[in-house]
């Protein structure tokens, strides 16, 4: 496991193809997608799958960036529940998510994928702090920003997060990857009548209460006009086709 990140630079693709709908996207996974078959951490072979689903859309001359969540580490809201103050539990979650970030850096530098985190607390040690501008530049420069710690703030979560930075750096689309390929009318896991959406409005999410994402992280994407395409992210290479509109996933819109 040894990249050397500033030896192995490499230039972004030319220009995006005129066919493809995104500049610019934000990936959004939770942390239990890192963990791949377990039950707890990180499942290095799942880590470098999803670094290669990444790889993809850089390689197509899309600019990505890629939030988190800790779900495979530590829950604030869990933590929060089981009597710990709701602040000291959201810092640990904050902490898990920038474990993550590290990782999935570390799994894309290992297949040539440059990369910077960026965290919303400040770890001048481990990573860059968070700098709007400089994460931009970065992207132009091909380079896959991974921003960690969430918003930096108790009592947010890492929807919240994603939604938040994809709106400072105009993000065309939210790729919200979850365990199931869309969104649907009841829980897909335990009702095998439930139906997917093809579309849904932010406002149906909302007053539906369909469970894309926490009222806040929806909230903001609607006021910033950013779609989501809500799509399983547990099966190889639908990142790519959700940015090239293929597939099967779930447009949350207007
Ligand atoms: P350019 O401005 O495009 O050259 O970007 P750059 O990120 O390559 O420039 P810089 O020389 O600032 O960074 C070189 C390396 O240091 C990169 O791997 C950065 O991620 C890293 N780096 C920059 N700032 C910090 C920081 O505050 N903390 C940590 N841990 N690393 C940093």
């Amino acid at each position: 496991m040894s990249a050397n990140v500033n030896t192995i630079e490499k230039s972004m693709p030319e220009a995006v193809p005129s066919e493809l709908p995104y500049k610019r996207v934000l990936l959004k996974m939770s942390g239990e997608v890192l963990m791949g078959p377990n039950e707890f951490g990180l499942h290095p072979e799942t880590v470098a799958r999803v670094a290669r689903d990444i790889q993809e859309v850089v390689d197509m001359g899309v600019q990505v960036c890629v939030v988190v969540g800790a779900g495979n580490i530590f829950r604030g809201v869990s933590g929060a529940s089981q009597g710990m103050d709701r602040t000291a539990a959201d810092h640990m979650g904050m902490l898990g998510i920038v474990i993550n970030a590290l990782c999935l850096q570390n799994a894309l530098e290992e297949i040539g994928v440059q990369t910077r985190v960026q965290s919303a607390i400040r770890m001048d040690e481990i990573c860059e702090p968070y700098i709007r501008r400089r994460a931009i530049r970065h992207m132009d420069k091909g380079r896959v920003v991974i921003f960690a710690a969430g918003t930096g703030n108790p009592y947010f979560t890492s929807d919240t997060g994603a939604s938040l930075r994809a709106s400072e750096m105009n993000c065309d689309l939210i790729a919200k990857g979850t365990k199931v390929d869309g969104v649907y009318n009841a829980d897909p896991m335990k009702d095998t009548s439930a139906v997917r959406y093809e579309k849904v409005s932010y406002m149906d999410v909302l007053t539906k209460d369909l469970k894309v994402m926490d009222a806040t992280a929806i909230s903001l994407a609607r006021d910033n006009q950013i779609p989501i395409a809500v799509f399983n992210i547990r099966e190889e290479h639908n990142f790519s086709n959700i940015v090239k509109g293929e597939g099967t996933f779930t447009i949350v819109g207007d």
